[in-house]
């Protein structure tokens, strides 16, 4: 069935698709009696940095930029869905074409840019959940005109806004396609941002975990400093990983991708590069807190990512080329 789908999806272009597969999953739902037979909603649940997830498996951050399609994703089997990148302010993004298949690589390539409605609009598409039906991630980041020197505030607004509509916040440093980010991931920088949301976190009455999602492209020396700063701030878990700007992790597109310049890869070809890292991770460290992500696209491989100490999954890229059926592999596969 999603062959199908994905026949006649893959005939757009990939930004245009994904609205449009959207729309129709939402159109095929609001009929009363499909929306009874079609529920997939998967539930088993588990408790982890103190938040009630549904199951283990998640929408990784950037399919749902704007909060639109959390109840839709429930239903499709996801446990939480993490929403955003958020910004402050409304941005539109880079200029399109920005998002790319690499079909014979099973892999995606995008310089989407943190396009996004901006905080106060997406609350109010939050407010439209229930309470507690959904567990949901709030994704975090700064706006492309904001200097570093004052990052952590975007990352401080956001937090604000949406402290009473999400269940998890992350920390985003690692997108490659806002200029010098990732220089974010810094040590000093990193302090400071973890400094300005733990001190609000202290004046809430519910204390709201929060992760930090870190690039696959850190040398060990970054990633020793990750984990210092990871206790030091007590950071709750670190989300592995983001996409990668190593082009060399393709087989078929390498060509084109250097040609494009940039953007981020996504998908079958950065799943070892992920797991590289986490065995990275673990190995300094067994107390961290793992959530990973990249190249899951069955269910051995999410099971790969288990194994490396995740209690956590999610996916993007996999989902966009198996659709449905990838969701049921991996839960049914009982994790
Ligand atoms: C089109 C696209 C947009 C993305 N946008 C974001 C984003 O806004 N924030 C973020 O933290 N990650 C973003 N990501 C990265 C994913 O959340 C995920 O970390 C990455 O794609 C690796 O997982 P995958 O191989 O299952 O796709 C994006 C990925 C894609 C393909």
């Amino acid at each position: 069935m999603y062959s199908f789908f994905k026949f006649i999806l893959f005939l757009f272009p990939p930004e245009y698709a994904h609205k449009l597969a959207m729309k129709a999953i939402r159109l095929v739902l609001s009929i009363p009696l499909l929306n009874k037979i079609l529920d997939f909603s998967y539930s088993e649940p588990l408790e982890f940095a103190g938040v009630v997830f549904k199951n283990r498996l998640g929408m990784a951050a950037g399919f749902d930029k704007n909060a639109e399609y959390i109840d839709l994703l429930h239903k499709l089997g996801f446990g939480y869905v993490e929403i955003g990148t958020v910004t402050p302010e409304p941005q539109d993004g880079n200029p399109t074409p920005r998002l790319f298949r690499l079909k014979e690589d099973e892999a995606l390539m995008n310089r989407m840019g943190f396009n996004n409605l901006g905080v106060e609009k997406i609350v109010e598409n939050l407010k439209k959940y229930q309470k507690h039906e959904y567990t949901i991630g709030g994704n975090i980041g700064k706006n492309k005109w904001t200097p570093n020197e004052e990052a952590h505030l975007d990352y401080l607004k956001c937090f604000i806004a949406m402290y009473d509509y999400v269940d998890y916040f992350v920390v985003n440093v690692s997108s490659p396609n806002t200029p010098n980010l990732r220089a974010l991931q810094d040590k000093d920088t990193l302090v400071k941002i973890f400094e300005v949301l733990q001190n609000h976190r202290k004046s809430q009455t519910i204390s709201k975990p929060i992760f930090l999602k870190i690039a696959p492209d850190l040398t060990e020396g970054q990633l020793d400093d990750i984990i210092s700063v990871y206790h030091s701030m007590k950071i709750d878990a670190l989300i592995v990983s983001n996409t990668t700007i190593d082009y060399e992790v393709l087989d078929h597109n390498k060509a084109f991708a250097y040609k494009e310049k940039m953007g981020g890869i996504s998908g079958k070809p950065i799943a070892s590069k992920t797991n590289e890292v986490l065995a990275y991770l673990k190995s300094k460290d067994t107390s961290l807190k793992l959530i990973g992500v990249g190249g899951i696209d069955s269910g051995e491989s999410a099971r790969e990512k288990l194994a490396l100490g995740c209690e956590l999954i999610q996916v993007y890229t996999g989902f966009v080329y198996k659709g449905n059926r990838l969701v049921k592999e991996i839960l049914e596969g009982k994790l």
